[in-house]
């Protein structure tokens, strides 16, 4: 019993704690332009939300790098990784939530209708004394996201309401 609870201890303990009380949460909105610096400089395409979409965040919010799912307009559920916050490194004035679609390989999708699900939490914000240094990480998130995204905890959500609602009543 005591092994049995040191054991589970050491666990919680080793475990990043990716869960939050406010996830998972849902948000959709039309996809505006960014700063573009996403693609050019990074490597990395990210979409925007409209400063609505940010302010309907909840007060709870932590700032910070999460991973879930994204569907862009009708087409499939993907998992993305998504920075919610100023973006230290380059200094924003204003708070954004910036998606990167992984695995999407289609053209810019400006002005198409976004769902995300936030499924966990990755990590805070932090500043970086170069850009690969945030190109780096930023790719070390995408590969935590692929594997967190697998768990079946997460998998839950690929085919949730929210992502099709027009099978509400089925089942
Ligand atoms: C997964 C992910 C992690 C990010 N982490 C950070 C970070 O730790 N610090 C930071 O300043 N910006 C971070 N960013 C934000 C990028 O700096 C941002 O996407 C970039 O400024 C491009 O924005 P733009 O396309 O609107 O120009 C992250 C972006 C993503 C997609």
């Amino acid at each position: 019993m005591l092994i049995n609870r040191l054991i589970s201890s050491a666990i919680k303990v080793k475990l990043p704690k990716m869960s939050r009380p406010f996830l998972p949460l849902f948000l959709e909105g039309v996809v505006i332009k960014g700063f573009g610096r996403g693609s050019k400089e990074l490597g990395c395409p990210t979409a925007n939300y409209p400063l609505s979409v940010v302010k309907s965040l909840p007060e709870q919010i932590e700032t910070g790098v999460y991973y879930g799912f994204a569907k862009i307009g009708e087409g499939p559920v993907y998992k993305m990784v998504a920075n919610i916050g100023w973006c230290p490194f380059y200094q924003n004035k204003e708070m954004s939530i910036e998606t990167h679609v992984i695995h999407y390989t289609g053209p810019d999708f400006y002005g198409d209708y976004l769902k995300i699900a936030l499924v966990g939490y990755l990590r805070a914000e932090m500043n970086f004394d170069s850009v690969e240094k945030l190109i780096e990480t930023i790719n070390q998130d995408i590969a935590n996201a692929i594997k967190f995204l697998d768990y079946p905890d997460a998998q839950k959500l690929v085919n949730h309401k929210f992502f099709f609602p027009s099978q509400l009543g089925e089942h």
